[in-house]
């Protein structure tokens, strides 16, 4: 059993602290949230309707404190892209592995995220469903198989959702063979030559669909993967801290699920 730290206590770390509740192969030490109120210093199971397990949640100010009194062996993050290359220093410094999922940095910052993991494993994971990454490699066999097919990637999620999916745009990174392939996104011109096409649809409460559909002048391959609950990125979660449990580098769901 592993001990993991969860960083971030939003819409995603809550129902991803519901699954390491509940799965025996890991244990919930420390729960951290940013903002000062109410909630901080409660229990954190019964916050999401179970069990007492002990742990109470923290404030993010408290972090470093709090990991030299629980131990995690891996922190996983959820708490949004300001929050890793604030708590990074702190986490390296105790020398836990993390798990990062929250999305939207630069390359600047990714080029720090990777120093760090100089000292320490570190998944990068701006994808951490299994299943994306799945989806993700059967594209390349098509790929593989259809070099001269059509591209569109769909992507679609509630309509609170601001900007283009990211793991949007990373499917379209793999799926590009050639430096002369652009990502781009028509709204009323035709498709232009060597494009992967992405079509953003935001609409109800939808959590996450990637549709990724290859097209031949005959025929058409679609393959689609669908999150039907935020529990998923739990379960992607767990799988990645057990991979990177006593591991140092930098890695991404690529090497985890291959
Ligand atoms: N990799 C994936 O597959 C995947 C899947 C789902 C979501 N995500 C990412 O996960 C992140 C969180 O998503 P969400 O929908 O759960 O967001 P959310 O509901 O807004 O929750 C954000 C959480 O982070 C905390 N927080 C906010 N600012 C912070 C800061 N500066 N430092 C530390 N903690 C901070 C918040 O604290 P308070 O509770 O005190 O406000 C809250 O607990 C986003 O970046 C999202 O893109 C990634």
């Amino acid at each position: 059993m592993i001990k993991i730290g969860l960083l971030g206590f939003g819409k995603t770390g809550k129902e991803v602290a519901g699954e390491m509740f509940i799965d025996e192969s890991v244990r919930l030490v420390c729960v951290f949230k940013y903002h000062d109120n109410y909630l901080v210093g409660e229990e954190v199971g019964p916050l999401i309707g179970l069990e007492s397990n002990g742990v109470r949640l923290s404030l993010c100010k408290d972090y470093e404190d709090v990991l030299g009194k629980t131990k995690p062996d891996v922190i996983v993050d959820f708490a949004g892209k300001r929050s890793v290359m604030h708590y990074l220093d702190a986490t390296a410094r105790c020398g836990v592995n993390i798990v990062i999922c929250s999305t939207g940095y630069d390359e600047a910052q990714l080029a720090m995220i990777k120093k760090y993991a100089e000292d320490i494993g570190i998944i990068w994971a701006p994808n951490i469903t299994d299943g994306i990454n799945i989806l993700s490699n059967i594209s390349q066999v098509v790929k593989t198989q259809w070099p001269d097919a059509d591209i569109s990637i769909v992507e679609t999620h509630n309509s609170e959702k601001s900007g283009i999916s990211g793991t949007a745009l990373k499917l379209a990174e793999n799926l590009k063979d050639t430096e002369h392939v652009k990502i781009g996104r028509r709204i009323d011109s035709a498709r232009e030559e060597n494009e992967i096409v992405i079509h953003k649809v935001r609409l109800g409460g939808i959590i996450g669909r990637h549709e990724i559909i290859f097209g031949n002048p005959y025929q058409t391959i679609t393959l689609t993967h669908n999150s039907i609950s935020r529990r998923a990125f739990g379960r992607g979660a767990i799988r990645a801290a057990h991979w990177i449990y006593g591991k140092k580098g930098f890695y991404t769901m690529a090497d985890v699920v291959q």
